[in-house]
């Protein structure tokens, strides 16, 4: 399979508009990706021609619904090595995380006992154990950063004890771009007797995730970080775990027998899928996948190696530039401060020119406070961003830097 990103850029209708006079560049892909046609043209398909709600109905549309929405349950399952019983639909990873703080956490944890993340995580993976140690008594602590920016490994070691109940980590960071060494440390989490967690929103764009070898209990990620549609994700959860917990929303679908004085629940995974589904959301997460799986996935990685390669050399010599988070594992992930500069301002100029990155705190301000910065701009690469890009995003900085 040959890899070229002129071709596979033409897969992505938006990419090819200007912004404000401007050939768009677009390098926002940690907050959310393009959408191929193929995903695109499935969510309009479904709307089209066979629009009806699962599980429900006996007739001809709810049928193709139905099987096409547990079919793609199947082929999310095996994207990520799981089985499909074990694969629960979110609105995506703040949910999935939410879903497991709430029925584990809660159920589980009691005063004394400890809850293990690390400084590098998004608030979608600290609000709710803090809200779950806060509620039962449990400690919330947090494995450091080393200058790097990467998690300091012997702290993690030194921080999980016999009192450590559950791990989670992100498995990259969306911020800095880290990749953790995942499946070491859950290991570790499980031999001290731990549950773990990983946030994987940011890995499964990126590279291929096996929740088998990383051995994790639970993996929560979202659709739209890898092509897919928003507001559609996956937990995948061990089956064990998942039958013993209760569930985290009640209401239809979710059940087996109700009657006024008391329900019963439903079988794996629909206990935990109370109401009408994000159908159209299922149906574009399958078609991303089947587009995903069809793709080169090295030649894919390689190519986004060589993006942050480029774009590292220029900001190592672009003067008055700091990069935040220099990991010797990283995505395609350049955060930066310019000196004198509020990376507002910087986002803003490069807005003008075309070049759309986030700036601010990325939903991380614990590391930023660990970091001592208010926050940075974040230019976030993609298989579908090219090397000339790269060029033009320093081009555009350099205008920013004269602006300034
Ligand atoms: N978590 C997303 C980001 O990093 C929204 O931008």
């Amino acid at each position: 399979m040959s890899f070229d990103v002129n071709t596979l850029r033409q897969d992505f209708p938006i990419l090819d508009q200007q912004v404000n006079g401007k050939p768009l560049v677009y390098l926002d892909n940690a907050a959310t990706t393009q959408k191929p046609r193929a995903v695109i043209e499935a969510v309009d398909d479904y709307y089209r021609r066979f629009n009806s709600n699962v599980h429900r109905a006996a007739h001809h549309l709810s049928d193709i619904a139905t099987r096409t929405f547990e079919d793609t349950r199947a082929e999310v399952a095996a994207f990520i090595n799981a089985s499909r019983e074990e694969v629960i639909w979110t609105k995506g990873t703040t949910e999935g995380i939410n879903l497991v703080a709430q029925c584990v956490g809660r159920e589980r944890l009691k005063p004394g006992d400890e809850v293990l993340i690390t400084t590098l995580e998004h608030h979608a993976n600290i609000v709710p154990w803090q809200q779950a140690c806060l509620a039962t008594g449990a400690t919330l602590k947090v494995v450091p950063l080393r200058e790097d920016g990467s998690v300091d490994e012997d702290a993690y070691y030194q921080l999980l004890n016999e009192r450590t109940r559950i791990v989670a980590l992100s498995h990259v960071s969306n911020s800095l771009g880290t990749v953790n060494p995942v499946a070491k440390w859950v290991q570790s989490a499980r031999e001290a007797g731990a549950i773990t967690l990983v946030d994987g929103a940011q890995a499964v764009g990126h590279f291929p995730v096996d929740v088998a070898r990383i051995g994790c209990d639970f993996y929560a990620f979202s659709a739209h970080k890898m092509f897919g549609p928003t507001g559609i994700g996956a937990l995948f959860g061990r089956r064990d775990l998942l039958e013993a917990m209760p569930p985290y929303q009640t209401g239809g679908e979710m059940i087996e027998v109700v009657t006024f004085e008391r329900t019963t629940w439903n079988q794996l995974p629909y206990k935990f899928e109370p109401g009408t589904p994000n159908i159209a959301g299922v149906v574009g997460f399958g078609a991303a996948v089947r587009w995903l799986n069809q793709q080169d996935r090295t030649a894919l990685a390689s190519h986004e190696d060589a993006l942050i390669a480029a774009a590292t050399e220029h900001a190592r010599a672009f003067k008055g530039l700091k990069i935040i988070g220099n990991a010797a594992t990283k995505i395609g992930i350049l955060s930066f401060l310019l000196d004198g500069a509020h990376p507002g301002d910087v986002g803003m100029l490069l807005d003008q020119q075309g070049v759309a990155v986030r700036t601010g705190h990325h939903c991380c301000m614990p590391l930023m406070d660990s970091l001592g910065i208010p926050g940075t701009a974040r230019a976030s690469f993609s298989i579908y961003n090219t090397l000339e890009e790269v060029d033009g995003l320093f081009r555009a900085l350099e205008k920013v830097r004269t602006f300034l």
